[in-house]
């Protein structure tokens, strides 16, 4: 086939993860035998200081004409301090404002050959199957700010309609998993929660009767994923609570730096990136974990292209690689050898084979 996909490398580390990301694609291609035409564009920090704008109108014009968005890491301390008039936060949230990407999927597997990565005890993390649906497109993130001199306001709206779209997405997630889904909130204290689980429960009780739905408070699943992660399935939550409790159930994994995550809208279009951040301290050094963005190229492969055979032969190659022991510095046992990013790179391509 012929797609199109938008590279967003971005800031510190991005640019090293995405190359990796590209060289698996371009593997791909060749291997199954597509065309991916590959447009890299500026954004973030990167771009504030190239077009004065984290997100030019020539990328979110490549982004919106693409199948797929690839993108690396954005932000830096260079553009954190309060008083920055850019930010290259405010171009990621305004991409996925336009590309309407509502449905942030963060799955959380644990690897067996990574189990003891974890800063949690291998008992604990063993066979842990989960995945985050988080909301990425309203709530606080996206609400009236305001600031004077002795105060400061954030806003935090939800809809009837923007919570059943994203209770949908999670549920029927869930009827193709375990059939567990659990939604999490803060309403014993938030009126937008208390809308939030009137509205789930209804859309769950109407049109997913076959699902098994739980509703928990925010606090106390923060709580029983570091104590019990294996009971959850599907876990859906709003856009800040889920941006909290998906760096932490990273480590579940071991490593921010495994975790792959789509966001998705309404058609098939997306965008893909790794939930790491852009990690200023060690950019530039080689030393970068490629394996979330490699596994967001895998999403991106079975979400926006429809290639499920060639996402799958993708993530059994990194499988491959880590039961062989390839781990870069964030993940590698205390006195072992870690590979570069580019050697965790290559792991992968050599194990990447067209099945049958
Ligand atoms: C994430 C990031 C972003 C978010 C930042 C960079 C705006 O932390 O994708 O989780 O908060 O959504
Ligand atoms: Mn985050």
């Amino acid at each position: 086939m012929k797609a199109s996909v938008a590279v967003l490398a971005g800031d510190g580390i991005g640019p090293e993860v995405i190359a990796e990301g590209l060289r698996c694609l371009r593997t791909i291609a060749g291997l199954f035998g597509h065309e991916f035409e590959l447009a890299e564009l500026p954004f973030g920090g990167a771009a504030i200081e190239s077009h004065a704008d984290p997100l030019p109108e020539r990328t979110l014009s490549a982004c919106l004409a693409a199948d797929a968005v690839l993108l690396g890491a954005i932000g830096g301390p260079k553009w954190s301090a309060p008083q920055a008039p850019l930010r290259p936060e405010a171009g990621l949230l305004r991409l996925r404002a336009s590309l309407g990407t509502f449905a942030n999927l963060r799955p959380v597997k644990v690897h067996p050959a990574l189990a003891d990565a974890s800063t949690l005890k291998a008992e604990v993390v063993q066979g842990v199957d989960l995945l985050f649906v988080r909301e990425l497109t309203g709530g606080i993130y996206f609400g009236d700010k305001h600031r004077d001199t002795h105060s400061a306001t954030d806003v935090c709206t939800y809809t009837v309609a923007e919570i059943e779209r994203i209770t949908r997405v999670a549920a029927r997630l869930a009827q193709s998993r375990r059939r567990r889904l659990t939604s999490i909130d803060k309403a014993n204290v938030l009126e937008t929660s208390r809308l939030w689980r009137e509205v789930s429960a209804r859309v769950v009780a109407r049109e997913f009767p076959d699902l098994t739905l739980e509703h928990m408070l925010v606090d106390a699943a923060a709580m029983h994923l570091m104590r019990r992660p294996r009971d959850f399935d599907v876990l859906v939550t709003e856009n800040m609570f889920g941006d909290i409790l998906t760096d932490q159930a990273a480590m579940l994994a071991g490593s921010l730096g495994l975790l792959p995550s789509a966001s998705l809208g309404e058609g098939r279009r997306g965008i893909y990136e790794p939930i790491h951040g852009s990690a200023p301290d060690i950019a530039g050094r080689g030393i970068a974990n490629p394996y979330g963005t490699i596994l967001s190229v895998a999403l991106l492969l079975r979400h926006s292209l429809d290639l499920g055979a060639e996402a799958a032969a993708l993530e059994q190659a990194v499988a491959a690689a880590w039961s062989d022991g390839a781990r870069t510095p964030d993940i590698a046992p205390a006195h072992g050898r870690a590979l570069s990013t580019r050697e965790a790179g290559e792991a992968v391509i050599s194990r990447l084979q067209r099945p049958g």
